[in-house]
């Protein structure tokens, strides 16, 4: 499974890119208001951060103004992947953009219908929110497993971007239905590494190497 960073906080990006785990980059337009930055200057630094693909979302919502914002988007770096919602007009914009070669992040997804419809119109990633529909008491994996299975049924290609991942748990269970990426906020991903036995382990084994008195090299 791939790992996305859904954040526009550079240091954050730069620092999490070291450990070789980062796939890729996903932003909004929140994302992009928590960072107080140039939308446009803050992608393209991003974008030469991580060589996977950085989503940068359009906010037009005719197909027209979506066509003009992608053209802007798309330009700034090889590794964009021009983020749509799941409206006509987005789809009408995926479909566009992906048979010209453009990556496609389609976004709000809450339904596996609405996923099999951005199958159709070509999307390299399909986003579906498993956090949002926990929020209001739906079982946000369910619709995950429900794609997993139409997207194998029919040999989709779009990807499954597990998003609004809040916890570790949702990673995981992304990963045994088979998503093939997710994004998580760095607080998250920073989860994953973490367990108390593992910490305390290492401080049961560095005292005890100490006591040899040893050095190694
Ligand atoms: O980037 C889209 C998605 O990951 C947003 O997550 O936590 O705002 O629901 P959240």
């Amino acid at each position: 499974m791939k790992f996305f960073v859904d954040t526009a906080d550079t240091a954050e990006i730069r620092d999490l890119a070291e450990t070789g785990l980062l796939d890729g980059v996903t932003t909004n337009p929140s994302l992009i208001h928590k960072a107080g930055r140039n939308f446009l200057e803050v992608v393209e630094e991003i974008a030469g951060i991580v060589p996977g693909p950085v989503s940068a979302e359009v906010v037009a919502l005719d197909h027209a103004g979506m066509m003009r914002e992608a053209e802007i988007l798309r330009r700034i770096a090889d590794n964009i992947a021009v983020k749509v919602p799941l409206t006509i007009d987005g789809l009408k914009t995926c479909k566009a953009l992906t048979a010209d070669g453009t990556m496609v992040n389609v976004t709000l997804c809450f339904t596996a219908n609405q996923a099999l419809l951005a199958a159709k119109a070509g999307a390299t990633f399909i986003s579906p929110f498993v956090g949002r529909h926990d929020d209001i008491g739906f079982d946000g994996m369910q619709i995950i497993s429900e794609i997993r299975q139409i997207y194998d049924n029919y040999d989709f290609r779009t990807e499954i971007l597990v998003a609004s991942v809040r916890h570790p748990i949702h990673v995981l269970e992304a990963a045994k239905i088979g998503a093939d990426v997710m994004t998580a906020p760095p607080a998250v991903i920073r989860q994953l590494f973490n367990h108390p036995l593992t910490e305390r382990g290492l401080e049961t084994f560095l005292a005890d190497w100490q006591k040899t008195g040893q050095t190694i090299g």
